[in-house]
Formats: C-alpha cells, structure tokens, sequence
C-alpha cells in the first residue's frame, strides 16, 4: 500500500476501484476510490470501511500500520455499502473494537447486517471522542446522502472526515488535490455533485452555514470517495455552494432521441434558433451520451428543451428513463421545454410535459410538435421556437 499520510498517526487505508464504469448506474469513467483512514493514539480508530469485494485490501492496508486486535473504534459515517460492506468482515479481525454510528446509522446496520450491530454505541452532533491527543467530534448529516450520514471532525488536526460529501467518483494514483490533474478533478466533483446531491441542495446549504457557525477551522477535508483536499479545501466547498444555489449560465441544453430523424432535424433548428439569441447551446442525442453526462450538463444551464418521437403512443423509451432520472433528482431554477414528431395518434410530448408538470418543472408553452417528416415551415418554426426560450432566459 502506498503510504499516504494526512498527518502524524492519521493515514489513509482506503482502495482504488479504477475498472468500475456503473455504480448504480452513475457512468463512472474513470472509476472511483473508497476511502477509509486509521487514527493511531493512545487509542486506535478505523474511520470507514470499503466495499464488501476490497475487505481483503483494506485489511492488508490496516495490518501494515496497526494489529487488528489493536483497533478501539470502528466509526461508521455511511451505512451505503460501498463504504460498510466489507465491515461485518473487519468487525470480525477487529473483534476488540467498539463500532460507533449515530442513531439512524445503528438503525440501518441491523437492518443491513442484522441484530449483532444491535451493540453500535451511538453518537449525535457535538458528541466527542478522545483517542488521548486527539479529540473526534461527530456531526450528523441527514441526506448527504442517506438519513445515516455523519461527518467526523478531528479537532487538534482540523479534519473534516466528510464521507460521501466533497468527494469525486475518481480513481488516481494521486490521493490529494494537489496531485492530481485540476480540471478532470473539478469536472469530476461536477458530475459527482450533479448526479448524487442535486436532490439535496437546500441542505447541503444549511449544513455547510452549520459548519462555518460552528467555527471549526478546517485544514483539510478527507471524503470517502476520490482525493482528500488539503491544498485548498475552500475550492470544494465554494463549488458545493455555488451548485446548491443553482447559479446558471446563458446555457441551453436541448435533449432528444428520433427513430426516423425527424426529431434530430427539429432539434438542430431549435439549435440554430437559440444559438442565433447568443446563448451557449448543446445538442445531446440520449443513445449518443449518458444520463450522467447529460445531468452534468444540466446543472449549470438555464433551459433544457426536450424531444422525442412518438412510439406506441408513448414517448421514446430512452426518454422515459432520462426523465425519470432527471425529475428525481429535480434540478431548480430551469425553464424546460418539449417537442417531438408522431405519425398519426401522438403521445410522446403530452406524455412528457404531464411528466415536468408532475415534478414541478417551470414548463414552457406550448410545446412544439410536427408530423411525419418536417418541411420548411416546420423547421421555421422550430428555428422560432428556439430563439423564444432563448430569448425568455436572456430577460
Ligand atoms: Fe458513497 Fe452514499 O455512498
């Protein structure tokens, strides 16, 4: 194992999963780390385990620096099984440790690995732990991102043991912010944000207006996934607040699948139409690009116009699983958009502005449908049409 030091006595023990491209499906590209750290003092606390397949690594990499029966605390900030699914396995080597959550956590352990987690000591926010020179304070973090998450805070080091938050789903051989390449690492800690915390944007706000009320100063933030930030971990932070804010670009991304390329010739002259106003325009084709990408790019527009053909009266399958993830994750401060093309019944746009509408979308009408095959008129209209949402997010 490499040995990768945060501070004296405070080691990162994690492993890198670099040939993971689906983690529920989230396209990781360029794969992920699970990260768990080892606090050695007069006592010894594991702060995380790994995914149940890595146990056998994280193992090796805590027996290097400390004998099993050594470990005092086993502290567990995330029940996810990527970061507790190997910890009935290590809670077995480590069979003098205490295992620490918060309440839901200790609720979420036995229903995840049954009643002998029913001895996890519980903590809530402002409890401390002293390990002799060194003091844990935890914070609960409801939502970042299960009801179960916790930070932990070690005080005389000022360490933020962050979890699931302020990480990336990036594998490198660099551990810190300052090893890596800086534009992939903030494209990565994008995509992280945009797929896994969109939904919980208003609390990542409050919660960080907590920690900065707390006064706790913060040399460096640990995540559970991707690099730890010690050179500037203000970086990441000003990221989150400004992504929980919403805060949006003169940017257009217009969404579409076709069968016949109907749709795909109504989407390049909705194109033409709005990049026409000025503003920054994509055109992302759902077989052709991810959800995870298209999400990405998403987070920082101001108008998303969606196509589909009509198939079976309904809308085209691939936009059925993009709206589906798109209104789950609901993405605020949009103004969303529909067209699409039918042979004869149609379907496939009421079927989708019924879908935004549902979800509370800001939703642009009327939307814009054409049959068959569009002439020129049609494809002047879609110009129109493009220019006009343009025109709205530029008021
Ligand atoms: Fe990395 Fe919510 O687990």
């Amino acid at each position: 194992m490499p040995n990768v030091v945060l501070k004296e006595g405070i080691n990162w023990v994690g492993v890198v999963d670099w040939n993971i491209r689906d983690f529920h499906g989230y396209v990781t590209s360029r794969g992920t780390s699970y990260n768990a750290y080892l606090i050695r003092d007069e006592k010894t606390a594991l702060i995380d385990t790994v995914k149940c397949n890595f146990a056998e690594e994280l193992a090796r990499n805590v027996e290097e620096l400390v004998n099993f029966e050594k470990i005092d605390y086993i502290i567990v900030n995330h029940v996810e099984m990527d970061h507790s699914g190997s910890l009935p396995e290590i809670a077995k080597l480590a069979k003098n440790a205490k295992i620490i959550a918060c309440q839901r956590g200790k609720d979420a352990l036995i229903e995840h690995y049954g009643a002998e987690f029913s001895k996890v000591e519980v903590v809530k926010t402002g409890d401390e732990l002293k390990l002799g020179k060194r003091t844990l304070r935890f914070l609960e973090t409801p939502m970042l991102h299960w009801p179960d998450s916790m930070f932990t805070y070690i005080v005389e080091d000022k360490i933020l043991m962050s979890n699931d938050a302020f990480g990336e789903h990036y594998a490198s051989s660099g551990r810190f912010d300052d090893e890596v390449d800086q534009q992939v690492l903030m494209e990565e800690a994008k995509t992280y944000y945009a797929n896994i915390l969109t939904p919980f944007a208003s609390l990542i706000i409050r919660k960080v207006q907590e920690v900065v009320q707390m006064g706790i100063p913060i040399e460096i933030i640990a995540p559970d996934h991707g690099v730890i930030w010690r050179k500037d971990p203000s970086k990441i932070i000003n990221a989150y607040l400004q992504w929980s804010s919403f805060v949006s670009a003169q940017k257009v991304i217009i969404v579409f699948d076709t069968m016949w390329g109907s749709t795909d010739k109504m989407a390049r002259a909705i194109e033409e139409g709005a990049a026409y106003e000025g503003v920054d325009v994509k055109v992302l084709k759902l077989r052709a690009t991810d959800n995870t990408d298209i999400v990405t790019e998403i987070l920082d527009a101001k108008a998303v116009i969606v196509g589909s053909p009509t198939l079976n009266s309904q809308m085209f399958p691939t936009l059925g699983s993009f709206l589906t993830y798109i209104t789950g994750l609901k993405p605020k401060g949009k103004l969303w958009a529909f067209f699409g093309s039918y042979g004869w019944g149609g379907g496939a746009v009421r079927g989708m502005v019924e879908m935004a509408k549902k979800a509370g979308f800001d939703v642009y009408e009327p939307a814009i449908e054409v049959k068959y095959v569009p002439d020129v008129d049609d494809l002047k209209n879609c110009f129109d049409f493009g220019r006009q949402i343009a025109r709205k997010i530029k008021a």
